[in-house]
Order: structure tokens, then sequence, then C-alpha cells
């Protein structure tokens, strides 16, 4: 139960910050809430005085409240949808503002949170947490207000024809609603359990489409149905024994609610008979009795609905709450138009906080001073990529620091950081949308000449010719639609658009056949000119024009040099070099 309560007022809070500061939406639950009051009010008082009317021959005053009722109806007929109209004007507003700022928190969340969670299963929550926040807000006010009212407001009034029937229709209500409040509770681990089948099935679905070129090369389609086959049957199955209880918990709701009826209508014969109460009161009585038992019907499946809904915002709580490991510094330093010095000091750097001994750097130090071309070499999870993602500040260090122009880059803005670093990932990212776009990521508001010259430093202007639609060709997921070296020129194209002091190119080349990959590099004095840069090549004839050249092995900096210098100490760069022109000539 306790649990239970912690989620609404988490989910309500929340709902109360942003739906609730709306005047729009405010005005909207008032005017609905004072309409469905004086509906309550009004019509029970209409039907009992046309009733008393009747029962005294009075048929002038009996056409009058006949009149009287159809014109309120009439009125709040009217009403009613401009009174959901403007609610809804104010309920679009907060919408999309709460996307927004939902969206902005999981934009800006530690790096390591998307390694950890599937993309299908975090875009499942953005929706959810808009469109059952907004639901919640309507339902509330349009169904859920108005079922409490049905059931409040008659009790009230019941109290006041008569005391006895009040408090033993107030003690029965109560009963019903503690019932209504203990079901949906024993529900409530169907409903958990749901919310992580769904979370995890969106998820598997969306890797599946996703990886979809593994799945048919390799001819597992059969596997991969099976298994959303065997998923879906978990969910169903699922659904089969919730829906067993929640037969059971009806039937029972019903044999109360029965029992409910037939006490309140004996006692109204009673009171009655025994004079306490005349015809007026009477009829009031169980016009407003059946109110009270149509909403404790309402109420069983309003809160049912109402805790589905609950239960589908409560992913999205994962993200607002959440405290990010990598945060901006409460009052950053000014970090704009830096030199680009970079010093790595004393760095210790690990992936598992809990395992110090799966550490992938430990003390490591270098300086790369200003306009230094620097070349990083090393085997297949040496730490190359992780080096410059610790530069990039995707990921913390735990011991030591990284200074840019001598300032610690965790007292800087990360976004600041990293518009100074122009970054070309080991795996190219693309969007979905066409080449120029993509190209201008970088800078949005570049001009048609600087894109040109982007693309041309990147060698892409060839190929990118050659498409149906030029720079207009969209890309596909991720690029899909490019070939390997080609997405990797858009992503070069991308950096050099950003024209900042500091590059970081891992693996930028891997992808392209030797003779590009030479164009390429050729086009590193223009694209590097001014510029620190730090370039990851497993090719080493990438990086022979480089000013210095490291080896990393196991996160330890094991032979620092130029290209020349290395080959003549005769180590390990010069027999990797060995080992590729031997490969290269035969
Ligand atoms: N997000 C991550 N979570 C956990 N471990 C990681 C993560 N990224 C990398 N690692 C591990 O850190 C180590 C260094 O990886 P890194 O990607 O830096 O290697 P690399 O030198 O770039 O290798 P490659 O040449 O294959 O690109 C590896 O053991 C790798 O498994
Ligand atoms: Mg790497």
């Amino acid at each position: 139960m306790v649990r239970n309560f912690k989620k609404y007022a988490m989910v309500y809070t929340h709902l109360w910050a942003s739906y609730g500061a709306s005047w729009r939406v405010r005005t909207s639950y008032c005017l609905q809430i004072i309409g469905r009051i004086c509906k309550l009010i009004f019509l029970p008082i209409a039907v009992s005085l046309i009733i008393a009317r009747l029962s005294v021959l009075d048929f002038e005053g009996a056409y009058q409240a006949v009149f009287l009722f159809v014109a309120f109806s009439l009125t709040l007929g009217v009403l009613s949808p401009v009174i959901k109209y403007v609610g809804m004007l104010g309920e679009n507003e907060v919408y999309r503002d709460s996307i927004g700022s939902y969206f902005s928190r999981l934009i800006t969340t530690d790096i390591e949170y998307f390694h950890s969670n599937l993309a299908g299963y975090l875009t499942t929550a953005t929706r959810q947490y808009g469109d059952s926040g907004v639901q919640l807000v309507r339902s509330l006010r349009d169904r859920y207000a108005n079922t409490v009212l049905s059931i409040l407001f008659p009790l009230v009034v019941i109290l006041w024809v008569d005391v006895v029937i009040g408090f033993i229709a107030l003690a029965l209500s109560l009963v019903q609603v503690v019932y209504v409040l203990w079901a949906s509770y024993l529900i409530s681990p169907f409903r958990t359990q749901s919310r992580e089948l769904y979370k995890r099935n969106s998820g598997k679905i969306a890797d599946v489409i996703s990886n979809i070129l593994a799945v048919r090369s390799v001819a597992k389609e059969d596997v991969y149905i099976q298994r959303v086959r065997q998923d879906a049957s978990d969910e169903a199955e699922l659904f089969t024994k919730r829906y067993h209880l929640q037969a059971k918990l009806i039937a029972l709701r019903e044999f109360i609610t029965v029992v409910f009826f037939l006490i309140l209508l004996w006692l109204v014969v009673e009171r009655m008979h025994g004079g306490a109460i005349g015809i007026t009161g009477a009829v009031l009585v169980m016009t407003y009795t059946t109110t009270i038992l149509a909403g404790i019907y309402s109420l069983s499946d309003d809160f049912d609905e109402h805790d589905d809904l609950v239960d589908k915002m409560i992913p999205a709580f994962e993200i607002l709450n959440r405290n990010n490991k990598i945060t901006d510094p409460a009052s950053p330093v000014p970090f704009e138009h830096v030199r680009g010095e970079i010093q790595i000091r004393d760095v210790s750097f690990t992936y598992h906080e809990k395992r110090n001994d799966l550490n992938v750097f430990n003390n490591f130090s270098l300086h790369i001073p200003q306009g230094q071309k620097l070349g990083v070499v090393g085997l297949s999870g040496a730490g190359k990529s992780t080096l410059t993602k610790i530069l990039l500040r995707f990921n913390d260090v735990i011991a030591g620091g990284v200074l840019i122009d001598g300032i610690d880059i965790r007292e800087v803005k990360q976004t600041d950081l990293r518009r100074q670093i122009a970054y070309v990932p080991q795996e190219p990212i693309l969007f979905h949308t066409s080449i120029k776009e993509n190209i201008l990521l970088s800078r949005p508001d570049a001009s048609d000449e600087d894109l040109h010259n982007a693309l041309k430093a990147a060698h892409a202007m060839q190929f990118v010719e050659r498409l149906p639609d030029g720079i207009d060709s969209i890309v596909g997921e991720r690029g899909v639609k490019l070939s390997g070296g080609q997405k990797q020129r858009i992503a070069i194209a991308r950096a050099v658009l950003q024209n900042s002091p500091i590059i970081i190119l891992d693996e930028a080349t891997s992808a392209l056949d030797s003779q590009s990959e030479q164009i390429i590099k050729d086009s590193f004095a223009e694209i590097l000119k001014g510029k620190t840069a730090i370039v990851v090549a497993h090719r080493l004839s990438t990086l022979s024009d480089m000013d210095r050249i490291i080896v990393i092995e196991d996160g330890k900096l094991i032979e620092d040099g130029t290209h020349e210098s290395l080959l003549e100490k005769n180590g390990i760069y010069a027999a990797m070099w060995k080992r590729q022109l031997r490969h290269e000539g035969e």
C-alpha cells in the first residue's frame, strides 16, 4: 500500500507542478466540478419535485419542474464541451512543454545510461510519459472527479435529509471504497510485471529491428519470430492471471453492492413507515443512493485505469529523478576559443566502479602541446577510444584530471567543452536525414560555401555528387544507405565543419580503401591545420606524417616518439609497422 501511495505522490507532485500551473487547466477543472455539483444538486431535486407535485395532482407545478429540468440539462450539455475545449488548450500546451523538458533530461543523461538501456524501451517510456500524463489529467477532470463527487455529494445530502440513513450510507460507502483500494493493491503486482514485460519486449523488438541485417544474414528470422511469439504469450498469460483475480474481486464487489443497496432501500422504507421522512425525502434518498452506487461501480473501473496510467508514467521518473554522474559545475569557468593544450595527469579510469582490478587506466599521464598532431596506436581493447571519451567527458576519471589550456574539464560546462572538440567516433553516427543535414549538425548556421569546403576536405564531394539527390540524399537509419567509407567521410566532413581547436579522429578512416585513405591523409594537412589533433588508427601508414605517435598497451603508454624515431627504436611500433608493410606487399 505504502509503495502505491509513494507512486501516487511522485506522479501527482509532478502533474501538479506541470499541468496544475496552467490557468486553462485549472479553470476547466473548477468549471467542470461546479457543473457536476450543480447537476448533482439539481437533477435529483427536480425529479423529487416532479414526483411530489404529481403525488398531489399538481400538473401545472409538475410541468414547470420538467421545464426547469430540461433547461438546466441543456445549459450543462452546451457548456460542457466549451469547458473541455478550454482545458484541452491548456493540456496541449503543457503536454508539449513537459515532453520537451523530459526530453531535455533524457538527452543530457549520462552516456553510460544509454549503454545500459535499450533504445526501444527509452522510446516507449518517453511516449508513455507524455500520453499517460495528459490522459490522466483529462480523465481526472472528466471522469474520476465526477465519480468521487457522485459518491461524496449524495452522502452529504442524505445525511442532511436523514442522519440515520446518512451514517449507514457513509459506513457502507467507506466499506466499498476500502474494498476498491484493497482490490487495486492486490492487482498492483500484475500491473508492475506487465510494465516490466512491456518495457523488455518493446526494447527487444526495437533491438531486432535495428539489427535486422544480422538477423537476416544468419537466416534466423524464425528464431526471432518465435521469440516475439513467446514474449507476446508471456504477456497474454500474465493478463489471464490478472483477469482471474480481477473476476473474483468483481464478483465479491457485486455481492457487497447488492447488500449495500438492499440495506439502504429497506432503511428508506423503515424510516418512511416510522414517519421520519416524507415522500420527497424518500425519493431524494433513493435517487442519491442510485447515484452513489453508480459512482462506486465507476470507482472500481476508474481506479484500475488510473493505476494503469500512473504505472505507465513510472519509467519516466527513472530519468526525471536520476542524479547524473557527469554534471556541470555550479559556477562553470568560461571556456571559449581555447588554444588546445591538453594535459592528462595521473588519470585512473574504470567502467566498473566496484572492480578496481578492471581499471582501463592507472596513473596515466600525457601532455599534448597546443597544435600537436598526435597519432595513437595500440592493440584492440588497449584503451584508445576510452581515452578519447575521457577527453570529451563522456566518462569521468576516478583519479587524476584532464586539463585543457590548464583548466580542469570538470570545471567547465559539458556543452562548452564539446564545442571545442570536433570528434569523429569509431562508429560513424548518422541520422536518418539528408547528407546536408547530417553535416550541418555540428554547425547548423554554416554557409553553403563552408559546407562544400568541408565536403571537399573530407573527399566526400565525388561520391555525393553521384548520388541521385546529391547532398539532399537521405542516408537511411544510422546511414545504412551509404558504404562504410562514405559514412566515415560524412562524419569527417561534419568534424571539419565544426572547426574546433581540438579534433579527435577515432579510426575515422578505417573503412576507406588505401587509395581513398591516402587522399584523405594528404588533406590531413588542411583538415588538422592549426589544431591540436588526436588521430587513432590501426593502419599505421595513416599516421606517418603525425608530429608524434604514442603506443598504448593495456592502458599504459609504452612508446612515444615520431614515426622515424619509433622505427629507429625498433620496438613494438616498428614491429607493427613491418608487419603491416609485409601484409600490404602480399
Ligand atoms: N561502455 C563500456 N562499458 C564497459 N567496458 C567498456 C566500455 N567501453 C569499452 N570498454 C572496455 O574498455 C577497454 C578499452 O576499450 P576501448 O574501446 O578503449 O579500446 P580500444 O583501444 O579503442 O580498442 P579498439 O582498437 O578495438 O577500438 C576494453 O576492455 C573494453 O571492453
Ligand atoms: Mg576503439
